[in-house]
């Protein structure tokens, strides 16, 4: 018998998979991890792979057995899934649905009380990327830290706003590949476009990320000459509204996640704590 943290996971699907590689990277040994038996080809790959991976023989059997408790099923099958299970009070629980609240989840997993909520992303698998969690629970923090940049927040409607502003990955790309598009119709081979692009998107985003405690407008204003071609470029998408078209389309993302009649409060209580 080990005494690492005896972890269940309950739904085995995209982002389990990625955050059990995360837990089991680089030969560590973390915790003795049981999956809920779907889906099969997802579970007994990572079975097979790492020695402190097994598979239950269904949901209950992986909550009995688990100290901690992390929910990664669909939202649209949680309430059904969880009110079949019987929980402990003595269990975490970490929810990975983003659509569900802790008070939700609260009367779904009673008596089980201590509830956490974690946002991870696919490149967890690498130990990459942010994983923004709410929790109470220094052992949950410790469970997690070094899965990526452990973003640990402290208000619930904090990691509301980040699992929002993770809609933005595809505009990204989609970003990226305007750029892609516009220097390819100009004449440029497309390997050398594309190794072109992903090297400058990734060095500027490495620089937000050194140059941490400097505001994003200092990077712009460093980044643009003054009468420039960045200054102008900014200025262009500016008066087209870009910016603020940004932060429209999360408001909109936000209000179709959590609703229009809870939008309004969630967003004044986040801004005026921020100012
Ligand atoms: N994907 C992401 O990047 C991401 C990031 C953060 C949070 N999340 C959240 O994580 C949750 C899972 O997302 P996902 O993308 O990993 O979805 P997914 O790939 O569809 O995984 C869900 C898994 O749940 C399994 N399942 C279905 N019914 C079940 C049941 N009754 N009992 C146990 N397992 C069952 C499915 O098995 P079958 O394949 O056999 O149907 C599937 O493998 C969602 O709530 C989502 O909001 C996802």
């Amino acid at each position: 018998m080990s005494n690492l943290p005896k972890v269940g996971i309950v739904g085995v699907g995209t982002i389990a998979e990625a955050l059990t590689h995360g837990l089991c990277a680089f030969g560590e040994r973390r915790a003795e991890i049981l999956l809920s038996p779907r889906n099969e080809a997802i579970t007994s790959r990572l079975a097979l792979r790492y020695p402190d991976v097994s598979i239950a023989a269904d949901n209950q059997a992986v909550v009995d057995a688990s100290e901690i408790v992390i929910l990664a099923v669909r939202p649209q099958i949680a309430e059904e899934v969880l009110k079949a299970l019987h929980f402990r009070p003595d269990q975490k629980i970490v929810s990975l649905i983003a659509t569900f609240s802790v008070q939700r989840l609260s009367t779904l997993v009673s008596p089980a009380k201590d509830i956490s909520r974690a946002i991870p992303l696919p490149p967890i698998a690498d130990r990459q990327g942010p994983l923004t969690l709410y929790t109470q629970s220094d052992e949950i923090a410790h469970l997690l830290d070094g899965l990526g940049r452990l973003i640990r927040v402290e208000e619930e409607t904090n990691l509301e706003l980040a699992s929002a502003a993770t809609s933005l990955m595809g505009t990204y790309f989609g970003m990226m590949g305007a750029v892609d598009h516009w220097l390819i119709q100009g004449g440029f081979k497309p390997e050398s476009s594309r190794a072109f692009v992903a090297e400058l998107f990734f060095i500027l985003a490495q620089a937000a990320e050194k140059r941490s405690e400097e505001s994003f407008a200092t990077l712009t204003r460093d980044y643009s000459t003054p009468g420039g071609l960045n200054e102008q470029a900014w200025r262009e998408l500016q008066a087209a509204g870009w910016g603020t078209q940004v932060q429209s389309a999360l408001d909109l993302i936000l209000d179709r996640i959590y609703g229009r009649a809870t939008l309004d409060t969630r967003l004044s209580q986040n801004r005026s704590t921020s100012n």
